[in-house]
């Protein structure tokens, strides 16, 4: 059984427990991060805390935890359920001040909810997905307008999902006004010859912390970063696609719709900056 975090307190999952008049719960009033574990150390911690700082921000919450002991809630609960690869999940919540109502609760008297547990997957990064390559499905971006803040609001990507699982893929892209937003759960890129294709920052998709190293590692093995949008035609057309996400790193996608890419196999592209990836995030590890 695993020991989580809840609200200052480590305990078994089975006594874990939140109001039924929490936020999160009856809101979506809440924001996460999802933070991957490798060698049993910590993937960009200072990322994703500083991304979490940001969604907090943009929703006028309260940060109940401080860096310092945000990052040892993150190794203690590494430590003691034993994970050597997995993921972190992390949410905080604008609380319960025991009643429904539209209006925020006075922050001063309504302590936010913060819960913590991990996610033990032995073989994340040597995964057999990324060796096949993911096939996509597109479908109309329908999510509100601040996807830049990371909240739990996440049923149409989990829709998004099954709609592709019922058409035998692995995951969707999302097209607003004829351009790719992203994928369910991650970015989404292109690659032509040497050019990196991404959508630009805005607040039509989420600031991903792996797309961020990403880029970075892309421009200094020399290769062309483009920040603009683009459409499925242009992706089906493109040598190479992939997502990437905390959870799944760098993901090669093979199929668009049903048009297969190149070859139909996970792109060298792709293939070397995932390489890359993983091995500068295991020497910067925490
Ligand atoms: N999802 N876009 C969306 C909509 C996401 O949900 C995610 C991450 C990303 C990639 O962001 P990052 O590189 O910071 O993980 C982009 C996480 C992994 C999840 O919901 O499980």
């Amino acid at each position: 059984m695993r020991t989580v975090y809840v609200n200052g307190q480590y305990m078994p999952e089975n006594e874990a427990t939140v109001s039924i008049f929490d936020r999160g719960f009856l809101m979506a009033d809440g924001v996460y991060e999802v933070t991957s574990v490798l060698d049993g150390k910590l993937i960009d911690f200072e990322g994703h805390s500083v991304r979490l700082e940001r969604s907090l921000g943009e929703l006028d919450m309260r940060n109940p935890i401080s860096k310092e002991d945000l990052l040892e809630v993150h190794r203690e609960l590494v430590r003691v359920n034993e994970i050597d690869e997995g993921l972190i999940y992390l949410q905080v919540t604008r609380g319960s001040d025991g009643d429904r109502d539209f209006a925020f609760p006075d922050p001063e008297t309504t302590e936010p909810t913060i819960v913590l547990f991990t996610q033990n997957k032995p073989g994340l990064a040597d995964s057999p997905a990324a060796k096949r390559g993911s096939k996509v499905i597109s479908i109309e971006d329908i999510r509100w307008g601040r996807r830049d803040i990371k909240t739990v609001q996440l049923l149409y990507p989990s829709m998004g999902k099954m709609m592709a699982k019922k058409a035998g893929c692995d995951d969707a892209w999302m097209v607003e006004d004829g351009m790719v937003t992203e994928g369910t759960s991650n970015n989404a890129y292109i690659v032509k010859g040497n050019r990196i294709i991404t959508r630009h920052l805005g607040t039509e998709i989420l600031h991903g912390i792996t797309r961020a190293a990403v880029l970075r590692f892309a421009r200094e093995a020399q290769m062309e970063v483009e920040e603009r949008s683009f459409t499925i035609e242009e992706a089906q057309a493109a040598d190479e696609a992939f997502t990437t996400s905390a959870s799944a790193f760098v993901m090669p996608v093979v199929e668009i719709d049903g048009v297969a890419l190149g070859e139909g196999v996970p792109g060298k592209v792709a293939l070397r900056l995932r390489e890359i990836y993983l091995d500068e995030m295991r020497k910067a590890a925490v």
